[in-house]
């Protein structure tokens, strides 16, 4: 028999979405492009040409989904504002993009369910693009207005923000490697684009503090561990790179102050020049004491040397067993994460705020038996949970996500939720991991 797992007593058991990615309703009331609606109406870019135009149509329905998130005993609710619903043209506030996010947080509160509001889960106003998007410093200032408005706006019922939602997809995702919007293929972008949202970040929570909001605030990076293929020098010092490019470059400036110099060799000497859009005083901003680290955490990778051209590193398959996605299942990759950030970087709180597994459901009779989601989520738990007893302070859990939803290049392809949505209905359907996650947060331990 093995014995209990149980969590602190304050543990928030939680699920997490995104606008873009559940919402809908792309040109109503106001709401103008953002590069995810230019980039998912690009031929070639999305899986079959799939769209955010409808998505879960949860902009419509988002009383009934609360409602099933009460249901199902989630604790907290992770979601993210469209910034053109707020600002459909810079510098004019729109009444009825701040009226839908004040409702849905007052319906969350009426069920007793606490909002985490995520102020950038990456669809840039087109019109910001246009001028440059991450890659010019001027969106700083765009953002900086932005995240302000939400404070002033929805501050006195919104306890906890997060800034920026994997800033590293946001930059070396969509800017480098250009499989997310806007697309592009250039590293010199890419860093600046990083550089841009962590310098937003820095100012935002020092906007924040002057505001004197009873919130807590910080960030969510997306962390992969990087694990060499063999013991040689060469796949060492390519895991090396790859936790470089993966999580230092995020981590060391907004705990250290600092870029890995490692790092800044490796851009400057691939580039042929200095990355001269970071300015005096920017790491300053961007190391801005936080209130939690949020960490969404997927997978592992494992590095092999090879002769590429930025990284040097080829992704190797551990032959162990995959998600939908492809993506290796590591759950003692997760233990090992959080304590390398406790010992590493921070005691500061730390959050979980998406981890998730696409599997492919199938709807049998009424039913999901996702088995496997479970198991994942279970095994996943037991790494949290592990750290939690060696002494980390881990406090709460989102999972990714509530409801199957549009996955970014991989449209509705893959399906994340723990409550199923049949497209053509918009019915949404509680798999048997939604079932047994409420009986994990009720409990409040690993059943
Ligand atoms: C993360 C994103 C989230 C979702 C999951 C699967 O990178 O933050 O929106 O797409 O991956």
């Amino acid at each position: 028999m093995s014995s209990k797992r149980i969590f602190p007593k304050e543990f928030v058991w939680g699920t997490a979405t995104a606008s873009y990615q559940i919402e809908g309703a792309h040109n109503e009331d106001g709401r103008t492009p953002s590069i995810w609606d230019v980039f998912s109406h690009t031929p070639g870019k999305v899986y079959e040409g799939h769209t955010g135009d409808i998505a879960c149509d949860h902009y419509h329905r988002y009383k009934e989904d609360v409602k099933l998130l009460a249901e199902l005993g989630i604790k907290s609710y992770r979601f993210s504002v469209s910034w053109t619903r707020i600002f459909p043209e810079r510098g004019k506030l729109n009444s009825q993009g701040i009226e839908f996010y004040r409702n849905l947080i007052q319906e969350l509160r009426r069920y007793h369910i606490e909002p985490v509001v995520t102020i950038y889960h990456w669809d840039l106003p087109q019109y910001l693009q246009e001028q440059g998007g991450w890659t010019v410093r001027s969106t700083v200032d765009a953002y900086v207005e932005y995240a302000t408005a939400l404070f002033q706006e929805l501050g006195d019922l919104v306890p906890n923000w997060i800034t920026h939602n994997e800033p590293w997809c946001a930059s070396f995702l969509s800017y480098g490697i250009g499989e997310h919007a806007p697309g592009h293929q250039d590293w010199y972008e890419a860093t600046a684009a990083a550089h841009h949202l962590l310098l937003s970040h820095g100012q935002a929570v020092e906007v924040y503090r002057t505001l004197g909001l009873p919130g807590k605030i910080g960030i969510t990076l997306n962390l992969t561990p990087a694990d060499p293929f063999s013991d040689a020098a060469q796949d060492v010092a390519a895991a090396r790179r790859l936790d470089g490019f993966s999580n230092r470059w995020f981590l060391d400036p907004i705990f250290r102050g600092v870029y890995p110099q490692d790092m800044m060799e490796l851009f400057e000497s691939y580039l042929g020049h200095e990355l001269n859009f970071v300015q005096a005083d920017d790491l300053r901003i961007i190391s801005v004491s936080n209130d939690f680290l949020g960490i969404n955490f997927y997978t592992r990778h494992v590095a092999k040397w090879a002769n590429d051209s930025l990284l040097q590193v080829d992704l190797i398959a551990s032959g162990l067993p995959v998600t939908e996605m492809g993506w290796e299942i590591a759950p003692d990759a997760l233990y090992k994460l959080l304590s390398r950030i406790k010992q590493e970087y921070t005691g500061l709180p730390l959050y979980i705020t998406e981890n998730g597994a696409a599997f492919a459901d199938s709807l049998d009779q009424g039913q999901i038996d996702d088995q496997q989601r479970i198991d994942y989520l279970r095994e996943h738990f037991i790494a949290a949970h592990r750290f939690i007893v060696e002494g980390g302070n881990l406090q709460g859990y989102y999972v990714w996500s509530f409801l199957d939803n549009f996955e970014w290049a991989f449209g509705y392809s893959k399906r994340f939720g723990i409550v199923y949505v049949d497209y053509p209905t918009q019915e949404r359907v509680p798999k048997a991991s939604a079932k047994w996650y409420q009986r994990v947060a009720s409990e409040n331990q690993i059943v």
